[in-house]
C-alpha cells in the first residue's frame, strides 16, 4: 500500500491552515465571475455559468457548499500528488456514502472496523473525515484523511474543470458515483428545503424540477457532469472507476469489493474469511451512519442529519408526476445518447 509521508500530510495541512476566509476568496474572484452569465438561484443568490457548469455565488447563506469562488481558488492553488485518490460526485448522488466507504477501506488496518467505538466514522460525519478539494482553501483544521494511508479527497467539480494538477499528476485513481437523475433531483429538493432559511419559505417541487431540467443545480447540468466522468472513465479505465448509486444499493458487497480492488486495497483471503468486507458495508450503511449523525453540524456548518434522508432507490415516484418523469426520461435519452449509462 502506498502512503503519504507524515511530512507531506502536515505540509498540506499547514498550507490549508494559512488560508484566507471565504469573503477574501470571493473578493479575489468576484470581478472575474461577475462577468459570467448568471441566473437567479434561491435566497437572493445567483448561479454563475463557468466553463459550462453552474455554481453558486457563495456567501454564507448555505454554508459548506461548493461556490464559484472556491472552485476558481482550487483551480489556481490545489496541488495534486500522484498518490492522491479522488472521489467525484454530483451533489446528492451518494457522496457521503462513498466518502465513508473509501475512508473505511483505505484505513481499515489503522482503524479496526470491529473496534467499533474508536472508528472515526462512529464519532465524525464522513464529510469531516475526508475533505473536498474545493474547500481546501477554506479549511482551518485537519481531517482524519490527513493522517490516512493514502491521501483521499472528494470533489463535486466536473472532470474538465478539475484543477490542472490533478489531471497532470496522473493521480492514482478517481472514483465517480452517478445516480439516476430523478433520485438526485428529489434528494436535492429535500436537502435544499432542509437547509433553506425559514424566512425564505420552502421550495415547491415544480420550481426545483424546472431548474433541474434546465441544468441549473450547483455543478449542473446533471447530464453534462455525469458524461464528463463517464467519458474520462472510458479514456482512462485503469484510473477512473464509474459506479452507480443504484448498483451500489442493489449489491453493496460486490461493489465494495470492486471498489477496494480499484483503490489498490483489495481484501485478503484472511480478511474475507473474517468478514471484514461485511463489517465495512455495515459500518457505512445508511442505518448505521444515520444513527451516528442524528445530531450536530459538520465543520462546514451543515446539520449532519441533512446528508441522511432515506437512502433508497425509487423514492422519486412519490414526488414526480408521470409528466415530469417523462420529461426527465426524454432529456436523459437525448443527452445520454450513445453512452452506456443505465441505472
Ligand atoms: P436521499 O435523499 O434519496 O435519501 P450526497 O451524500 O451526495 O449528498 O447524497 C445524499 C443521498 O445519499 C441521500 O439520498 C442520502 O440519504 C443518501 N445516503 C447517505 N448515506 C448513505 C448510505 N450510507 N447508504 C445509502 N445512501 C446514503
Amino acid at each position: 500500500m502506498s502512503s503519504a509521508t507524515p511530512s507531506q500530510s502536515s505540509e498540506r495541512c499547514l498550507e490549508s491552515l494559512k488560508v484566507a476566509n471565504l469573503s477574501l476568496i470571493l473578493d479575489r474572484y468576484m470581478d472575474t465571475y461577475n462577468t459570467f452569465p448568471k441566473e437567479k438561484f434561491y435566497m437572493n443568490e445567483d448561479l454563475y455559468l463557468y466553463q459550462g457548469f453552474w455554481y453558486r455565488s457563495g456567501g454564507l447563506v448555505l454554508h459548506g457548499f461548493i461556490s464559484i469562488g472556491t472552485v476558481m481558488a482550487a483551480q489556481e492553488t490545489f496541488q495534486a500528488n500522484p498518490y492522491d485518490i479522488y472521489l467525484a460526485t454530483l451533489p446528492k448522488s451518494g457522496t457521503t456514502w462513498l466518502k465513508a466507504l473509501a475512508f473505511a477501506i483505505v484505513n481499515r488496518t489503522k482503524y479496526k472496523t470491529n473496534s467499533l467505538s474508536t472508528h472515526p466514522l462512529l464519532i465524525s460525519n464522513p464529510h469531516d473525515c475526508l475533505p473536498f478539494i474545493e474547500h481546501e482553501v477554506l479549511r482551518t483544521r485537519p481531517t482524519y484523511a490527513d493522517l490516512s494511508d493514502a491521501h483521499l479527497f472528494a470533489t463535486h467539480i466536473p472532470y474538465p474543470s478539475l484543477p490542472k494538477s490533478i489531471i497532470d499528476s496522473g493521480c492514482r485513481v478517481v472514483i465517480y458515483i452517478c445516480r439516476n437523475p430523478k433520485g438526485v433531483l428529489i434528494s436535492w429538493f429535500h436537502f435544499i428545503n432542509k437547509l433553506i432559511e425559514k424566512s425564505y419559505g420552502s421550495l415547491i417541487i415544480e420550481e426545483v424540477f424546472e431548474r433541474f431540467c434546465k441544468g441549473m443545480t450547483p455543478c449542473g447540468p446533471y447530464w453534462d457532469h455525469v458524461k464528463s466522468y463517464y467519458k474520462a472513465s472510458l479514456e482512462h479505465p485503469t484510473r477512473i472507476m464509474f459506479l452507480t448509486y443504484e448498483n451500489m444499493i442493489n449489491d453493496s458487497e460486490n461493489n465494495v469489493k470492486r471498489l477496494a480492488e480499484f483503490l489498490g486495497y483489495p481484501f485478503t483471503e484472511e480478511e474475507k474469511a473474517n468478514g471484514v468486507l461485511q463489517e465495512i458495508v455495515k459500518l457505512c450503511s445508511f442505518e448505521n451512519l444515520s444513527e451516528v449523525n442524528k445530531n450536530g453540524k459538520t465543520c462546514g456548518g451543515v446539520p449532519k442529519n441533512a446528508f441522511f434522508r432515506q437512502g433508497k432507490v425509487g423514492d422519486w415516484s412519490n414526488y414526480l408526476t408521470d409528466e415530469m418523469s417523462n420529461v426527465i426520461d426524454q432529456i436523459t435519452l437525448e443527452k445520454f445518447n450513445g453512452f452506456d449509462i443505465t441505472f
